[in-house]
């Protein structure tokens, strides 16, 4: 993988195919290969760009302290130096999954006019409960000791429909392998960043942009009803659910999330 050196981190990304710029914002604690079919079928009609974030798959976490944590906002900001790295001054098609989402709604706050159009698949709005914040602050003080393969072990089942465990063990074997492999202090450093994010909600009304909403209909962690939500207040916005999924959607139905990407693609934007 190519690697860019930015001013306080060297991320790797891959970058593949030409015409418009789509980047994909993998989630926790994975990296950009949960992309991998998306990948395939959108480098022949676009230029993807798939970052590993900083911490996550080959990219180092630079100058973050993982004690402090990485914010949604420095995420996001590590992503316009790449885009500025890669010399792309066109606005971006941005796809957000999961944690990639947070930091995609971070992206679209900051830097609208670098943005020409936003997906966001299984992620949430809304900030934190004080459960799930209490939950993310114990996996941070603890993943030295644990290890990241005890982290797959505990979201494994979480992460997948159950249909995927019986019909598809690749996938479920790719998960646990990528979550396996993570850096500790990148788990830890995204966790307090993920709990500390603040809660979008309101600021759905004003993306401008056309915006598509993807969510696995199993999927236990964003639910599909909330996103339903997102989708009705954000005012450009399509919703998709995909059948036979759970969070991991595009790993679990790459086929129908590739259908709705190249549809927004192709038909979406082009409206607007
Ligand atoms: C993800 O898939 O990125 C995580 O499940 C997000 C989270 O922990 O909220």
């Amino acid at each position: 993988m190519p690697t860019a050196a930015l001013s306080t981190v060297e991320l790797a990304y891959i970058d593949r195919g030409a015409g418009t710029p789509v980047v994909l914002l993998h989630g926790f604690p994975l990296d950009h290969t949960m992309w991998s079919a998306q990948i395939d079928a959108l480098a022949e009609r676009c230029r993807v760009i798939a970052p590993d974030l900083r911490g996550f798959g080959q990219s180092s976490l630079g100058n973050a302290d993982p004690e402090r944590g990485v914010s949604m906002e420095q995420y996001a900001d590590d992503l316009a130096e790449l885009l500025d790295a890669l010399s792309i001054g066109e606005p971006i098609v941005l796809v957000g999954f999961s944690m990639g989402g947070y930091i995609a709604w971070q992206f679209v706050r900051k830097y609208a006019s670098r943005l020409r159009a936003l997906v966001q698949c299984d992620t949430k709005a809304a900030a934190d409960t004080d459960e799930a914040r209490a939950v993310r602050l114990k996996m941070a003080d603890n993943i030295f000791e644990w290890g990241a393969a005890r982290v797959a072990e505990i979201m494994g089942p979480k992460l997948l429909a159950a249909r995927t465990f019986e019909s598809k063990p690749e996938v479920v074997d790719a998960v646990r392998r990528t979550v396996a492999r993570t850096s500790p202090a990148a788990i830890a450093a995204a966790q307090r960043g993920m709990a500390a994010r603040p809660d979008m909600t309101s600021f759905l009304p004003q993306i401008r942009v056309p915006t598509l909403i993807l969510v696995g209909a199993e999927d236990g962690i964003s639910p599909a009803h909330e996103m339903r939500t997102i989708a009705a207040a954000i005012p450009h916005a399509e919703f998709a659910e995909i059948p036979e999924a759970g969070h991991m959607t595009p790993m679990e139905n790459p086929a129908a999330v590739n259908k709705a990407l190249i549809g927004f693609l192709s038909v979406g934007i082009a409206h607007h």
